[in-house]
């Protein structure tokens, strides 16, 4: 892989391996995208402390994730539709998870089904849910989900209505789909991807098709997708859920203290503080502008994740600084994927290792749990982080 220093690069050769219409669905955020680009620009507010002097030549990355030992303090968020940014997505990218000791996470809308990743991976991963009106598949869900040996359920809460993605509509993505004929031009331009697509385990929502009432194809799929997610659902609904769940459950785009507070009191496990990497309310606050008030109001109570704009080891490293447990990777390593498969997302993987590592030993530190605010520079969201 010559000449592939940093995710920017994983992202420039995926632009060139991924059809226009799959690229620039990972590739984007809603409405004007302001909240998409402020996820990574304000982590640039943030300045490290460099330390010198310090011995720092026995380094470790290593950290719990709700009791499981990770060897960085990174997982993998779940994306829908990951299997179409590489044939088989969801089953490398769990591969390449495994092998490096970190979580991966499947979302309810991958491509790759419950099943085909369990039967293609050894140790358990983690699984999302969408909350849905159809009360009876999200229940044969959880039950399949713990089936495969799935321990930590990451339940969205911000999504009950969809942010409109521009270029999604523009490219046909929507639901329904729409077919135009310029697909078929991103599709015979990319024949890597073409090729590769024609040996893919499978081509539609795995965990929906079959499994949903009445769902056994495609144009049942989307009719049914359209008038599953539940613009009725509230934290009263979270306990039915609970109950159908053994292992922990962590609550997944909580952006404000309060909310974090209601999760804490309810006594769920953990949160992602989140805007879902940009794609729902635009104009809406940073993950990491809105990370340290969360932190000082739950921090303790629970393991506070957070997601957004993470494309290097020195965010992560600053996420951790910020008082993180650690953090989820959407894009990064969605893009290492449609760059080169399951090397790519190993790659990108390497990359955030390496980075974090490096940034550590600067700080004048041997251990990731030991970093704190201490550690960086910064102004408090109300002292005007934003400024
Ligand atoms: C292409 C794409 C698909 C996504 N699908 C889901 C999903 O199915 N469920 C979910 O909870 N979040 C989903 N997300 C949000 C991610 O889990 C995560 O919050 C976000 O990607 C983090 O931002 P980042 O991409 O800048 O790292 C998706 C994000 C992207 C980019």
């Amino acid at each position: 892989m010559k000449n592939i220093f940093n995710i920017e690069d994983l992202k420039n050769k995926a632009q060139k391996r991924v059809p226009k219409m799959f690229y620039e669905y990972a590739d984007s955020g809603s409405w004007n995208q302001e909240t998409y680009f402020a996820n990574q620009k304000d982590f640039g507010k943030i300045k490290f402390r460099q330390r010198v002097g310090i011995d720092i030549e026995e380094r470790s990355l290593s950290k719990k994730f709700m009791g499981q030992k990770v060897s960085i303090p990174v997982a993998l968020a779940p994306t829908g539709l990951c299997g179409m940014q590489h044939r088989d997505g969801e089953i490398l990218a769990a591969q390449a998870s495994e092998e490096f000791g970190v979580p991966f996470t499947l979302s309810t809308m991958s491509i790759c089904s419950i099943e085909d990743v369990a039967e293609n991976t050894t140790k358990p991963f983690w699984f999302q849910l969408y909350v849905m009106k159809d009360k009876k598949f999200m229940s044969q869900l959880l039950e399949r989900a713990q089936n495969a040996g799935c321990k930590v359920l990451q339940i969205t809460m911000d999504l009950n209505i969809l942010g409109q993605r521009h270029v999604d509509v523009r490219n046909g993505l929507s639901a329904p789909p729409k077919f135009q004929l310029s697909h078929i031009q991103q599709i015979i331009s990319r024949p890597r991807w073409a090729l590769g697509m024609l040996r893919a385990k499978r081509h539609f929502f795995g965990n929906v098709v079959g499994h949903a009432e009445g769902v056994t194809d495609s144009g049942a799929l989307w009719s049914w997708i359209g008038e599953q997610f539940d613009a009725r659902f509230s934290w009263d609904d979270l306990d039915w859920l609970r109950n159908q769940w053994n292992g922990k459950i962590i609550l997944k785009g909580i952006l404000d203290a309060d909310d974090a507070e209601i999760a804490a009191r309810l006594g769920y496990d953990g949160i992602v503080v989140s805007n879902h990497g940009g794609r729902q309310l635009d104009g809406a606050i940073s993950s990491i502008s809105a990370l340290p008030n969360i932190v000082d109001k739950v921090g303790k109570k629970m393991e506070v994740y957070m997601d957004g704009g993470i494309r290097s080891g020195q965010d992560v490293c600053k996420a951790l600084c910020m008082g993180a447990q650690g953090v989820l990777i959407g894009r990064s390593f969605l893009y290492g994927l449609g760059a080169y498969g399951k090397k790519g997302v190993t790659k990108c993987l390497e990359i955030m290792r390496e980075s974090l590592d490096e940034s550590l030993g600067f700080l004048g530190e041997n251990n990731v749990q030991d970093l704190g605010r201490n550690n960086i520079l910064y102004k408090s969201y109300n002292e005007g982080f934003l400024d």
